[in-house]
């Protein structure tokens, strides 16, 4: 009986989907948004496999808004939009299964989806059940359309979600989508494997000053959407301490590839949410992406950093930063291995001096064996150590003992 009651106590807690490192894969928001179909779905499957990305470790294909038809079933199952998926979702789920991919869905803790489907709320156990029956794999979980249900906190919503996922039998990871409002980094970790912790990223490097309000973890400003990748980033001091395995913080998904970012800007988008331990989906469309785009995200250095098995996300090191000009950014990687990136808010070249000393990892007593990530280079450093930085460029240094 104590037995029993524990383990229903265990299971109750979350969904067992598994999460040590952060997740990898593609979702078709921010290319397609409401606009996609079936063909658009399976070619990108199959892009995954052809262009190598699916074996550097992008292997979640995510169905993002729009997959619904406008009402529920007269026994209120969620229906398909039969324009754009006619055969529905079950084929393109056997259809990424069959080329070693998982599969991902979206829907919604509130009454409608962002794009105005019918949401999950009231529904949970249906819908999960359904899902599981699809053969899904995973769910991204909005916060819209929750005001008629606004009685209930995010916690509460996003935990019955949680409890049908379980109830359902199949194995389905959850990514909780509710954009840091209510501060998740403090509770998500009971519910689902990984949280959002801002509006929606947009495809620019810096702010322009109008999108995205919060600027810090802990603003209450609800502007929503357009935060650019430096926004991101800033809002990531207070709350990457918060990130685990098992909980994630979610930076959203990335814009590589998409818009006009330069090399520099797009490496240090990867960078910073390799090292900073955000699940990387890719949000272009994979058969428009340049090889320069492809390459920064297929690059293996960058992707050890983020499957690292510590899975400990690199924090802000404010000695060595200064504001709107360079930030220091550094975390436990395993084997005793340091990782440390140098940021330039600058638009010119400037030069970063590493006070080894000011890291704490590091002694500044020992030699250390130093690889620079993007360039390959490989150098031995003692005591402290200057590195030239190029505009929006991140030096991304591992340190090691020999
Ligand atoms: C799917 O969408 C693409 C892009 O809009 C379009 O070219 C294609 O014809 C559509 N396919 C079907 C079957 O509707
Ligand atoms: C299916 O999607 C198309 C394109 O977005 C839309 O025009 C149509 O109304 C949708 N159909 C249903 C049944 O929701
Ligand atoms: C990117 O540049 C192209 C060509 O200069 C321009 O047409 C497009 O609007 C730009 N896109 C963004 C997102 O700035
Ligand atoms: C950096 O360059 C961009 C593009 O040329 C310009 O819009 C921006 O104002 C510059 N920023 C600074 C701080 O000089
Ligand atoms: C490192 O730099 C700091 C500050 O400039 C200086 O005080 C210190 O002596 C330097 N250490 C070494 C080993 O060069």
């Amino acid at each position: 009986m104590f037995f029993l009651t524990l383990l229903a106590f265990a299971v109750g807690c979350q969904a067992k989907a598994n999460a040590n490192t952060p997740q990898m894969g593609w979702n078709s928001w921010n290319t397609f948004k409401l606009n996609f179909n079936e063909s658009i779905l399976e070619k990108t499957a199959d892009l995954l496999v052809s262009t190598g990305l699916r074996d550097a470790g992008f292997n979640y294909l995510i169905i993002d808004d729009g997959w619904q038809a406008a009402t529920r079933a007269e026994d209120g199952r969620q229906q398909v939009n039969a324009t754009k998926l006619p055969n529905g979702i079950a084929p393109i789920a056997k259809y990424a299964h069959e080329r070693g991919l998982k599969i991902g869905i979206y829907s919604d803790a509130g009454i409608y989806t962002c794009g105005f489907q019918p949401g999950s709320w009231g529904y949970e156990e249906l819908d999960a059940a359904t899902y599981a029956q699809w053969g899904i794999d995973y769910l991204k979980y909005d916060n819209c359309g929750s005001f008629q249900a606004g009685t209930q906190s995010p916690p509460e919503r996003f935990s019955k979600m949680r409890d049908a996922l379980v109830a359902s039998g199949r194995d389905i990871f959850y990514s909780l989508c509710e954009w840091g409002h209510q501060f998740p980094w403090y509770w998500a970790d009971q519910i689902g494997q990984s949280y959002r912790m801002s509006g929606d990223i947009t495809a620019i490097f810096s702010d322009t000053g109008k999108d995205c309000a919060c600027k810090t973890a802990y603003c209450l400003n609800t502007g929503y959407a357009g935060c650019s990748v430096l926004t991101i980033i800033r809002k990531m001091r207070e709350i990457a301490p918060f990130s685990k395995p098992g909980s994630f913080a979610d930076m959203d998904m990335l814009e590589i590839g998409n818009g006009n970012m330069t090399l520099h800007q797009q490496r240090t988008h990867m960078s910073f949410w390799a090292a900073l331990k955000s699940p990387l989906i890719i949000g272009a469309d994979i058969s428009k992406l340049s090889k320069e785009s492809l390459s920064v995200l297929k690059n293996k250095n960058i992707i050890q950093i983020s499957q690292d098995s510590l899975g400990k996300a690199a924090l802000f090191v404010p000695e060595l930063s200064v504001e709107k000009v360079k930030q220091v950014w550094a975390g436990d990687l395993s084997g005793g291995r340091t990782v440390v990136l140098l940021l330039n808010e600058l638009n010119s070249t400037q030069n970063f001096e590493l006070l080894v000393k000011a890291l704490p990892a590091l002694n500044s007593r020992e030699t250390w064996k130093v690889e620079d990530v993007w360039s390959k280079e490989v150098i031995k450093v003692k005591g402290n150590y200057t590195v030239a930085v190029e505009t929006h460029e991140t030096k991304v240094l591992v340190f090691s003992r020999n």
